[in-house]
């Protein structure tokens, strides 16, 4: 059997779902593989298989999607410490560094996940790359509209080693809007980008940037995806 990608998102996440116990509170993550684990919570919910379940949805999207499924939901004010996160990513090094936001959910993704105690990122294999940036991707970064072409100068140069081209996301002739009201600048890199820690505190440094999409040292387990089966691995 050939499976589509769709189907190995969907065996990712129902694994990683297996994780979820009554009574935990729950970062819910967004994207095309995370919305399966989200519709797989919902259906264990309503067949009572799982009870107590609170949810801390990571955009917009993912609040309607567990809204619509009677997932009850809170938020990180009220529940600063949460239990398990389960989220899809674009990019997955040797290293479970990774690269998020290409859904442009980064930030509420970043400070849910950052607050977790277990965070389980869930791809096929499609997303493994020996370095973060190299897949000729883009690298997000979430910005104040405020001066953005500033900004993204800025960012640019910053990565002027790496053949850094910076883009303001668009949908249509229009600025994509972030949950928060932020644009997004996309880093499209020739080379990669290096030292990891290095990079995203060069990119945090500077004024009008929110928040970036690599995402290190937080992933606790990567359940991937392939037509050979399903493997774990665990920090
Ligand atoms: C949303 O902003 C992202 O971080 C997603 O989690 C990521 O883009 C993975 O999405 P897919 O599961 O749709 O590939």
């Amino acid at each position: 059997v050939i499976l589509t990608q769709d189907e190995l998102k969907k065996i990712a996440a129902y694994k990683a779902v297996e994780f979820v116990e009554s009574g935990m509170v729950l970062g819910l993550g967004t994207g095309s593989t995370a919305k399966h684990a989200v519709d797989r919570i919902g259906e264990l919910l309503r067949q009572g298989k799982l009870t107590n379940i609170v949810g801390i949805p990571t955009s917009k999207k993912t609040h309607e999607q567990a809204v619509s499924l009677g997932i009850p939901l809170s938020d990180l004010d009220s529940y600063p410490v949460v239990d398990l996160a389960i989220d899809g990513a674009d990019e997955v090094d040797p290293f479970m560094n990774l690269v998020k936001g290409r859904g442009g959910s980064l930030l509420r993704e970043k400070m849910v996940e950052g607050a977790c105690k277990k965070f389980v990122v869930i791809v096929d294999e499609s997303k493994l790359v020996p370095h973060l940036g190299g897949s000729g991707l883009a690298m997000p970064v979430e910005v104040v509209p405020y001066c953005w072409k500033f900004t993204a100068k800025r960012l640019q140069d910053l990565f002027e080693d790496c053949g850094c081209v910076a883009k303001l996301r668009t949908t249509g002739d229009q600025p994509f809007v972030t949950d928060n009201g932020n644009y997004v600048i996309d880093l499209y890199l020739k080379k990669d980008i290096g030292d990891l820690k290095v990079a995203s505190d060069n990119i945090l440094r500077l004024a009008g940037v929110v928040e970036h999409g690599m995402f290190l040292d937080m992933a606790t387990t990567v359940i991937v995806a392939s037509e050979l089966g399903v493997t774990i691995r665990n920090k």
